[in-house]
């Protein structure tokens, strides 16, 4: 599984980056607003970082608008992925670019027949959001499975990015389910090293080395 981080912070980026586990970036207008930053400078410097898909999305609602978006943003790298809404103008755009040879992340799905329409269009990436289906008592990670079984019913070649990811579980149960990638706040990811056993085997460790009074190095 690919891990992304969901998020427009640099610092935070560069912080798992050096883990040497982080495959990619997503960010968002709402992420972008929340840096204070300027949205081109932002994705910039992330491509800089990172050297796996970056998704930077259009704000145009029309198809000759994101497309106008699109070319600037593409211009930044080349592994910029565009990210465009889940309507018939952000398909028709997605469907365009992906034939140029641009990777795009199809943004804001909610079901599968959404879904099912985004791979039809050659999208690189759909992007299911579970917690917000979660958040109105619906069952994101239903969304996940539903989609893994069409897309290999028909071998579509788009990769399933689990988002709105509220929590660790969220992360282990759409890997259970065979999600291609996940975004996640850095937070979250973080807390997937966690486990309190760890912790205090480390120590019991650490405390009966010294005991030894040995040295490796
Ligand atoms: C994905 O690409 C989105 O940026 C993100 O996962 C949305 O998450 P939210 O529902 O926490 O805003």
């Amino acid at each position: 599984m690919k891990f992304f981080a969901d998020t427009a912070e640099i610092s935070e980026i560069r912080e798992l980056a050096a883990t040497g586990l982080l495959d990619g970036v997503t960010t968002n207008p709402s992420l972008i607003h929340k840096s204070g930053r300027n949205f081109l400078d932002v994705v910039k410097e992330i491509a800089s970082v990172v050297s796996g898909p970056v998704s930077a999305e259009v704000v145009a609602l029309d198809y000759d608008g994101m497309m106008r978006e699109a070319a600037v943003l593409r211009k930044i790298a080349d592994h910029i992925a565009i990210k465009v809404p889940l309507t018939p103008a952000g398909l028709k755009a997605c469907k365009a670019l992906s034939g140029d040879g641009t990777m795009v992340n199809v943004t804001l799905c909610f079901s599968s027949a959404q879904a099912l329409l985004a791979a039809k269009a050659g999208a690189t990436f759909i992007s299911p959001f579970i917690g917000r289906l979660d958040d109105i008592s619906s069952d994101g990670m239903q969304l996940i499975a539903d989609i893994r079984l069409i897309y290999d019913n028909y071998d579509y070649g788009t990769q399933i990015l689990a988002a709105s990811i509220r929590h660790p579980m969220h992360i282990v149960d759409s890997a259970k389910l065979g999600a291609d990638v996940v975004t996640a706040p850095p937070k979250i990811i973080w807390q997937l090293f966690k486990h309190p056993l760890t912790d205090l085997g480390i120590a019991s460790f650490l405390k009966d080395w010294e005991a030894t009074g040995q040295k490796i190095v």
